[in-house]
């Protein structure tokens, strides 16, 4: 079976063609950095406008690219939510619309299944029941996956995600959007012992997180280590041991919590999923903690952490196999908890 993804929640437009059999046919990805950087974040109007713009040259190209004709494609799967409301309408309308035309079936899939199930896009697929660390700009959660399309949330956060951290610390140290991967390239060259930012939660038992007292620690620090009472410059070196030191107070909160739910569930599987996933020494701070615990960790390849269409398709093509498919309507929905998934 073969089926075609799109993906436009936020400020990636991306399309994919993927076959159960030969694997990841094509795969093609705009992204908006460029357009909304001199705002500072995503302005939700510029990105629908840009997704109308770029899906359908992306798909002609992921078309070619596959040597695929439409006749050989099963199914349109696009991203239904959670995001950005208008984002997600120009995939939907062009998914549904296909899926008609095509007369196939249209597979609406929630954006975190497609991070969650990015790994099997892998040579070496994580083996199921797995527990599975989701980091993006909007979430942050441990989820039992008991199987694809079976999940069951240990714990989330309470506030901000870990990628809102990431982005609103690097917001206050000056960094262009987006800040993730800005934050960690400064903190290359900083000290991460030097600032002592809170791991909020860990004192206590369970796996919730709670991000928010970060950007408040971050802030006092800047202000006060700048010149004129938060007027002047910060110096070079002070700045990339903020960012060294808040990236390390996340990451620890992560590592730690991810071991927490190995040891509730008993599983020995640990997946990162999710843009923060992208991370550096979030990796190998992981993959040291998770192999002393006689564990193993298993991510997607970098540029599958992030927003693709890939992983629209990985879990379009669980779905299709099982039968799941839409009506005539072209639905999205901005808000789309996790845990209504099984009943969607
Ligand atoms: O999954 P994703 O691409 O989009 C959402 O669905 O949210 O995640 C984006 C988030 C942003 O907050 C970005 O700053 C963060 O992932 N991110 C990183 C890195 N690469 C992306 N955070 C820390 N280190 C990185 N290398
Ligand atoms: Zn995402």
């Amino acid at each position: 079976m073969r089926i075609l993804a799109l993906e436009s929640s936020c400020d990636e437009s991306a399309v994919a063609i993927y076959d159960d059999g030969a694997g990841l046919l094509a795969h093609e990805i705009h992204s908006q950095v460029d357009l909304h950087r001199v705002y500072g974040g995503v302005v939700p109007e510029l990105a629908s406008r840009d997704h109308v713009r770029r899906l359908l040259p992306l798909l002609r190209t992921a078309l070619a690219d596959a040597q695929t004709s439409p006749c050989e494609i099963d199914g349109v799967a696009y991203t239904a939510g959670p995001g950005l409301i208008g984002a997600l309408l120009t995939g939907a309308a062009l998914g549904r619309s296909l899926a008609y035309a095509w007369n196939v079936p249209a597979i609406a899939v929630h954006h975190l299944e497609g991070h969650l199930l990015a790994p099997l896009l892998e040579e070496e697929p994580p083996p199921f029941p797995h527990v599975a660390l989701l980091v993006s700009g909007g979430h942050t959660m441990l989820i039992d996956v008991a199987r694809a399309g079976h999940y069951s949330i240990l714990g989330e956060t309470r506030d901000d995600a870990a990628g809102e951290a990431f982005d609103k610390s690097a917001k206050l140290l000056g960094l262009p959007y987006p800040g993730g991967p800005e934050l960690a390239r400064l903190a290359d060259r900083g000290r991460a012992d030097r600032f002592d930012f809170p791991r909020p939660m860990l004192d206590r038992a369970g796996l919730e997180f709670s991000f928010s007292g970060l950007k408040t620690a971050v802030a006092l620090a800047v202000r006060d280590r700048t010149a004129n009472g938060g007027q002047g410059p910060l110096d070079e070196q002070t700045r990339s041991d903020i960012a060294a030191s808040v990236e390390s107070a996340i990451i620890d909160t992560l590592a730690r919590k991810a071991s927490r739910a190995l040891e509730a569930t008993g599983y020995d599987t640990l997946v990162v999923a999710g843009g923060v996933g992208a991370n550096r020494r979030l990796r190998a701070r992981l993959a040291s903690d998770v192999a002393r615990q006689g564990a193993r960790v298993f991510y997607p390849r970098v540029e599958f952490c992030t927003d693709n269409a890939a992983m629209i398709a990985v879990a379009g093509m669980v779905r299709l196999k099982a039968g799941r498919h839409e009506d005539l309507a072209v639905r999205a929905r901005a808000r789309w908890p996790l845990a209504d998934l099984a009943t969607s």
